[in-house]
């Protein structure tokens, strides 16, 4: 897979391990003669124009090596390119859902594949002219040349994206050229990888031992799982931080796993946070502390000295800069600053079992592995934990009410393309999305809009108060976060979105100053996001339950999608 720089080169290389073949992530850059063991390679999709002057580009000598390849997008338009075809500069582009009209052929790419498909686009430019030796096979109304193909010179592009769901039919196309036209077997499945796994790791060890710090997410956890088998116990540590901003039963849960000791932190990081209200500086003190525990802890442990190397959960989307990846990298980067951490890295001091594998198949092994589900099949939860989904005020003020609803001056943090937004909310007193949306497009003072679902009393008589972080806040919000996830699961609705945060904010009454905010969202990487409906019964048992918690004066839902909304509200 040449990554020419598009969020979906990952979304792809995924696909094709799903059909059971595996590939991997290549610079667009990369020599042909690098390639020449791959039985086929796909040149991803990217921003860039071929015309812009520092477009990614590829070594034309893929062309002529016998081997298949595919172009996507950007790619399909690189190839077309540097063959001598003709790509024309879009002004407009096409975006969205498009009907591909494709050629009865004989082709093996299109095999079953004939007659009008739905298909999904996301470019400006076209290719005008297609190269010698190829034949325009599939066309929209907008793109003449949706799908070519030279099988001759086994070359094909597409200007579509087979890989996402939008495209109806786009697994099989994969599955074509993988199988028909690449001649792959189906030989890659995770599943089997753990005895694989462990011998790298032993290779990699050597004598010495592994420490890891452990979260008690799926990904060090597994590779520290894996670690243990592979080397025993005894060589083997794991230390997992007790910030004070974990979920209910996360740090027993934890203590519970073999070689695994709790560094308990919670009195440093509570008062490192004590008064502060602002949502970037309460991550960057959280960072800061982090980093002083994992010092003290590879100080006291003598962890730097040569019996011991870093054991790391990195997976493979960390490990390559992209755009589907950029995020990833921005969200671990106060791990990186940890002076000894880096120290053990630039000596190659580390190992990381899962650096090649996907969250789908890092799951896969721990269950080969024997790992509880209760662990696997864990929602994501942010590394600052609790601290940002408690939110806090430096004033007091009412709620005002205005043509549409109720402006709480709650301000939660939104994105907008590139930029983030920091605004209010606006409450509505209808659980309705499509209202919600329509509204959060006309209006510009808030990011987002959130549905009253229960109150004690009228929010008219509600207000925002000045606040910070305290330990009984976090604790009204543990407890509320546990019943929501109590309740989802025994109801298996977790099972169906893909993250649920529970949000404490200061908006209430003097005797109950906090409400709750239900964030249940559906996603597959996190970079956008759908607010998520839940059955009525569910959502009364939920309110009722959390409402007759002290503190709490209200329930509300948020129905604001990713973008212009973040998952998080901070
Ligand atoms: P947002 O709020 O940006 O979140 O829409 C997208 C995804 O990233 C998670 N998230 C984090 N994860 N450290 C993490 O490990 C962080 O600082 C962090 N901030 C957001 C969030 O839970 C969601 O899954």
């Amino acid at each position: 897979m040449l990554d020419a720089g598009g969020q979906y080169c990952h979304l792809i290389t995924r696909k094709i391990r799903e059909l059971g073949v595996y590939a991997e992530v290549r610079p667009s850059e990369t020599p042909a003669a690098e390639l020449v063991s791959a039985r086929g390679i796909i040149i991803s999709g990217g921003p860039s124009s071929v015309y812009d002057p520092d477009s990614p580009a590829v070594d034309p000598a893929i062309f002529s090596q016998g081997q298949a390849v595919l172009g996507i997008c950007y790619g399909h338009q690189l190839m077309a390119h540097l063959l001598g075809g003709h790509v024309s500069k879009g002004e407009k582009g096409e975006f969205g859902l498009a009907t591909l009209d494709l050629d009865s052929t004989t082709d093996p790419l299109f095999s079953g594949l004939s007659g009008q498909q739905q298909i999904w686009m996301s470019h400006r430019d076209v290719v005008a002219g297609v190269p010698d030796g190829f034949s325009v096979v599939g066309r929209t109304a907008t793109c003449a040349a949706a799908a070519v193909a030279a099988p001759a010179r086994n070359l094909y592009g597409v200007q579509f994206h087979p890989e996402v769901v939008h495209t109806t039919r786009g697994q099989e196309l994969l599955a074509n050229f993988v199988f028909r036209i690449c001649c792959c077997e189906k030989d890659w499945d995770p599943s089997h990888r753990a005895p694989i796994i462990e011998q790298e790791i032993r290779d990699c060890v050597g004598a010495r031992n592994v420490f890891f710090f452990v979260s008690g997410g799926v990904d060090s956890s597994v590779a520290f799982a894996l670690s243990t088998r592979a080397l025993g116990e005894a060589r083997v540590r794991g230390v997992y931080v007790d910030t004070g901003l974990m979920r209910e039963g996360e740090t027993d849960f934890v203590r519970r796993l073999p070689g695994i000791s709790v560094e308990n932190a919670q009195e440093q990081f509570l008062t490192a946070l004590a008064g502060v209200t602002d949502p970037e500086q309460k991550r960057h003190i959280i960072g800061e502390e982090f980093v002083k525990v994992q010092e003290r802890v590879i100080e006291s442990r003598r962890l730097l000295d040569e019996h011991w190397i870093l054991g790391q959960g990195t997976i493979y989307p960390d490990t390559i800069e992209s755009g589907g990846t950029a995020k990833a990298a921005l969200i671990k980067t106060h791990h990186n600053r940890v002076a000894g951490i880096q120290k053990l890295m630039e000596a190659g001091r580390i190992v990381e079992p899962l650096k090649s594998l996907y969250k789908d198949e890092v799951r896969e092994v721990g269950r080969e592995l024997g790992l509880p589900a209760e662990l696997l099949d864990r929602h994501p939860f942010p590394g600052p934990g609790l601290a940002i989904r408690c939110l806090c005020s430096d004033f007091d003020a009412p709620v005002r009410k205005t043509a549409e609803g109720w402006v709480a001056p709650v301000h939660s943090v939104g994105v907008q393309g590139d930029s983030r937004s920091y605004a209010p909310v606006l409450a509505i007193d209808r659980l309705d999305h499509a209202f919600a949306t329509e509204l959060i497009n006309k209006l510009t003072e808030v990011n987002r809009v959130i549905a009253i679902v229960a109150t004690h009393a009228p929010i008219a008589q509600m207000q925002v108060r000045a606040c910070s972080l305290t330990a009984r806040r976090l604790e009204r919000l543990r407890t509320a976060d546990a019943a929501v996830r109590r309740i989802t699961h025994r109801s298996g609705f977790d099972h169906r979105i893909w993250q649920f945060p529970v949000v404490l904010i200061p908006l209430g009454t003097v005797d109950a100053p906090d409400s709750i905010v239900l964030r249940p969202v559906d996603s597959v990487d996190g970079m956008t996001a759908q607010s998520v409906g839940m059955p009525p019964a569910l959502l009364d048992e939920i309110s009722s339950e959390l409402l007759a918690q002290e503190g709490i004066a209200g329930v509300f839902y948020d129905l604001t999608h990713k973008p212009p909304a973040t998952i998080e509200w901070e």
